[in-house]
């Protein structure tokens, strides 16, 4: 047996169909870049037929990937796996993964097909994507609602096809660890041809269970999971990648297994991922959550100070998460911010390098200690942009005990510059005001969250702020010394991101097969 499992990372496809998620191309691009570094074996970049949007950023990605696979997904019909190999073709290494339902339940009330018309369409669409790669997975979504011989059929035929993995999704999180092991178990031994391809699973979380459910997998002859950073996805999201890959880790004492994850690059490609999707981790998430490494008891610590091992079964090091040191100051050069930025993983250009250098001196004015969290900050505010239809130039508030709060702010709207002032009951109030009336939104705002990147009183305050316009959700960030500057740019960067996501991700996906 193999001593691989597999990491197939859909951060980019599953991953984005999470609540409010939304990326335009170019940080898309950065996501995967940082997958890629990660050392996963796959990356799903996302589903082309889903729209032009998604579309040109499964195309770029492919371009951009240097080493890793790169999947493009498609319904089994002939119009979506054309698409998505058009999409993916010019990968140094292009994947297509097509998928259709085996459970009676999706059958009857969604497909309305018999199973012998969906066991055709599968083969059909195998063949299909095996025309144009060697590279070919096929899912049978909501396997483990489905009969397990008519599975273990349905896989075997498309590995006859020519797939060369075969995944089982738990597509509704309804699998528990004992049966989902036995039926990987089963479909081992009783599939005739499962030697010829590799067997894959996708978990997700309803049940929180979608980690325990991919670990029993790999015990019962899995050798690739699908996952995503941060778990992110459909509903409770995915099993989550650093979760998985640490569990093998630590624990390859008992299970006998790895992956080829550099681990140290967990908890940067952690933040990434949360920062540009505005998803927050929560504090107590295992190994990347805020309080992952941290010991309160006196016990606990006392045992940590006298011999780490006695509460910590892995170091904060082998993910990545170093002690937070003061970076840089006042007095530190450009070759030395330059190299600080590079080992954070960032690939600037030059020109934007002599940017960033001049935002982060006028950090330093601000703020004692600059920390790795800042430049990653000042990166994602205000170097890695798209030609944004909002920018905010100017903003001046006015507010306290005894003052009416009051919002002056200048926008450029397409490079046309307005400018508009109005009160509020507060000052975050009084500045999405003078935003609203001067961009004409009539967005729902769902949740306002600040937060300190760092510690001090003079953090740079990083604010989220999710907005609602006709079933589209988004989450803008933005951070700043400032909270209501904070505040503004996560509004405008919302708004940005809800103008992106009406012109450019509105599905095209007819809902029929
Ligand atoms: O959850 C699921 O079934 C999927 C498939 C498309 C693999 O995401
Ligand atoms: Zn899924």
């Amino acid at each position: 047996m193999a001593e691989w499992v597999r990491i197939f990372d859909t951060t980019l496809r599953d991953g984005e169909q999470s609540p409010g998620f939304s990326m335009n191309v170019a940080e898309k691009i950065r996501v995967a870049k940082r997958i890629e570094n990660l050392g996963v074996d796959v990356i799903e970049a996302g589903f082309p037929v889903a729209s032009v949007g998604d579309f040109e950023a499964v195309q770029a990605i492919a371009a951009e990937v240097k080493k890793t696979v790169v999947a493009g997904l498609a319904r089994a019909n002939i119009k979506d796996i054309d698409r998505a190999w058009k999409a993916v073709e010019k990968a140094r290494k292009p994947m297509l993964h097509t998928f259709i339902s085996s459970s009676d339940i999706h059958l009857e009330h969604q497909l309305k097909m018999s199973r012998s018309e969906v066991l055709k369409l599968a083969v059909k669409a195998v063949k299909r994507a095996k025309s144009y790669t060697d590279r070919v997975e096929f899912s049978a979504m909501d396997a483990t609602r489905s009969d397990w011989a008519y599975l273990g059929q349905m896989i075997g035929e498309a590995i006859d096809a020519g797939a060369t993995t075969v995944n089982i999704p738990d597509t509704v999180g309804y699998a528990v660890p004992g049966e989902f092991g036995d039926l990987i178990q089963y479909l081992m031994d009783d599939v005739p041809n499962i030697g010829k391809a590799v067997l894959s699973v996708h978990c997700h979380n309803d049940l929180g269970l979608a980690v325990a459910n991919s670990l029993i997998a790999v015990q019962n002859g899995a050798r690739q999971v699908e996952c995503t950073i941060n778990g992110i996805g459909e509903r409770a999201g995915n099993t989550a990648l650093e979760e998985i890959v640490m569990a093998l880790k630590v624990r390859k004492d008992s299970i006998g297994l790895d992956t080829r994850i550099r681990t140290e690059q967990i908890y940067p490609t952690s933040r990434l991922v949360s920062s540009i999707t505005g998803i927050r981790v929560q504090p107590n998430k295992a190994i990347v959550g805020a309080n992952a490494f941290a010991h309160e008891s006196g016990i606990h610590q006392d045992g940590i100070l006298k011999e780490k091992s006695t509460y910590e079964i892995m170091t904060p090091q082998t993910v990545g998460l170093s002690q937070r040191t003061l970076v840089l100051g006042k007095h530190s050069g450009r070759h030395a911010f330059r190299d600080r930025v590079k080992s954070l993983g960032y690939d600037l250009t030059e020109d934007q390098i002599q940017n960033a250098f001049q935002i982060f001196k006028n950090l330093c004015d601000l703020k004692k200690h600059v920390y790795d969290e800042d430049i990653e900050a000042i990166i994602a505010d205000e170097i890695i942009q798209i030609p944004d239809k909002y920018r905010l130039t100017f903003l001046s508030v006015t507010s306290g005990s005894e003052l009416i709060p009051t919002a002056t702010v200048q926008m450029e709207i397409d490079g046309k510059v307005i400018k508009a002032a109005d009160l509020g009951n507060g000052p975050v109030d009084a500045a999405f005001k003078t935003i609203k009336k001067i961009t004409g939104d009539t967005s729902n705002l769902l949740r306002y969250e600040v937060d300190a990147i760092t510690g001090g009183t003079d953090a740079q305050g990083e604010v989220k702020c999710n907005l609602e316009k006709n079933g589209i959700t988004v989450i803008g960030r933005g951070s700043d010394t400032d909270i209501i500057v904070a505040s503004a740019k996560a509004y405008i960067s919302a708004l940005n991101k809800l103008n992106y996501k009406q012109k450019y991700l509105t599905t095209d996906l007819d809902r029929t097969l």
